[in-house]
């Protein structure tokens, strides 16, 4: 029988601390060596030249290079050898040598020539995913993708059988469009038995869970709002000490205005065991699905998120607005529909341009994004007219007008 018909037998090497020689410095050896590094390999590169991230990994100190070329006797002491140079006369003498000193070979011009293939792999949540198809390698790494997307986001069902998520997820969901939620969140999410969910977020993803799964709405939750969250603190914890796997769905990012940690302090207080996936707030994901970037070279070197839910001259305020008035970058306001025409007038008074471009994003990355512009001496009235609701976040400084020319 041909030897190329023989499907290959698939193994995990266990290379930690052993040596591994790769030969040739190009693109195959800066796809092959962050595989072999994370595995602990022994790496050693033989090539006359390497690519900027080759070097980079050799300036790291996670790959020793022989600055040369390959010469009979490299693979003494190797276990395992990649064979990538340009030099088809070398990578047959290095393939010849690993043959005889029974030394598995990869080789990037010659697959058939070789004693070993590398799979497609990929990897989620300590699950590695490893495809081989013999000699079409964009199927392998069509299914590799097709596999992992499906561990990632939970459709592939693989229930965990030894190490299940217990306890409560407070997930970041990012600002609304579904897909800008974190892979981890997502899976979580799919893995969840009660989800506790915002009125912000991706709340088309509730449509997908399963029908077992309890919704919780925290929006419908019949308090005020300190009592409303020691409501959900309570139900968080109630379910997680039933055993259920609990994710607690917030809007952008659980510690940005979020009052993740109080959640947090509950759980620990309840003895509750709890994780933390971020998310992608609002402050800087909206405005940049507006076209505006937060900062920008020669613009903005920084910027601050404030929250405007309390006017600038509440005693409850616990923001400087004559501080914010003199800084020159990028001014985000959340949560301050309400109160934009008092926070204006009390930048304008302490000290800021009455014509700085001002921008208001109502439900961004939702089908729903509306953006309204103004300047700070005029956003007051504009909001009003333009009837702009919350959720919505405004964007005050000079950035507002950089994308300008592409619209
Ligand atoms: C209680 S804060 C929560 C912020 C969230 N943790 C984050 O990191 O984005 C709610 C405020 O976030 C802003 N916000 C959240 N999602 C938004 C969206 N899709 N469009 C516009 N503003 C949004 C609004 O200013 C809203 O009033």
């Amino acid at each position: 029988m041909d030897r190329n018909d023989v499907p290959a037998y698939p193994v995990g090497l266990r290379l930690a601390g052993r040596r591994v020689v790769v030969l040739g410095g190009g693109q195959v050896a800066q796809r092959r060596l962050p595989s072999l590094v994370s595995a602990g390999a022994d790496v050693v590169l033989i090539s006359t030249s390497a690519t900027a991230s080759v070097e980079a990994m050799i300036a790291a100190g996670e790959v020793r290079w022989e600055r040369r070329r390959y010469a009979y006797g490299d693979l003494e002491g190797a276990w395992y050898v990649v064979v990538a140079t340009d030099d088809p006369e070398a990578n047959a003498a290095a393939s010849a040598e690993a043959e005889e000193r029974r030394v598995w070979c990869v080789r990037s011009d010659d697959a058939d020539a070789a004693t070993a293939w590398t799979p497609a792999t990929g990897r989620s949540e300590g699950v590695t995913v490893a495809v081989l198809t013999g000699s079409d390698p964009r199927r392998s790494a069509a299914v590799r993708d097709a596999v992992v997307e499906g561990l990632r986001d939970g459709s592939l069902a693989a229930p965990r059988r030894r190490a299940r998520t217990v306890g409560v997820a407070l997930v970041g969901g990012g600002p609304g469009d579904p897909d800008l939620i974190t892979v981890r969140g997502r899976r979580l999410l799919a893995e969840a038995d009660v989800v506790v969910a915002d009125r912000l977020g991706p709340r088309d993803l509730l449509d997908e869970l399963p029908p077992h799964v309890e919704v919780i709405d925290a929006a419908k939750i019949p308090y005020g709002r300190a009592m409303a969250q020691e409501a959900i603190n309570a139900a968080l914890v109630e379910h997680a000490k039933a055993g259920k796997a609990v994710v607690r769905l917030k809007g952008g990012d659980p510690f940005v205005f979020g009052r993740g940690m109080e959640e947090a302090q509950a759980l620990a207080e309840a003895g509750i065991p709890y994780t933390v996936v971020p998310g992608i707030s609002s402050s800087i994901s909206v405005p940049g699905a507006a076209g505006i970037p937060v900062t920008h070279r020669g613009v903005a070197h920084e910027f601050t998120v404030v929250s405007g839910h309390v006017a600038p001259d509440d005693p409850r305020s616990l923001v400087d607005w004559a501080a914010l008035a003199r800084l020159r970058g990028t001014l985000v306001v959340l949560m301050g529909v309400e109160k934009i025409g008092a926070i204006a007038a009390a930048l304008v008074a302490h000290g800021r341009d009455a014509d700085t471009p001002v921008a208001v994003v109502q439900e961004g990355t939702t089908a729903a994004q509306r953006r309204v512009d103004a300047v700070l001496g005029t956003v007051g009235g504009v909001v009003k007219a333009e009837g702009v609701r919350p959720p919505a976040v405004i964007v005050i400084g000079d950035v507002v007008t950089v994308g300008a020319d592409r619209e």
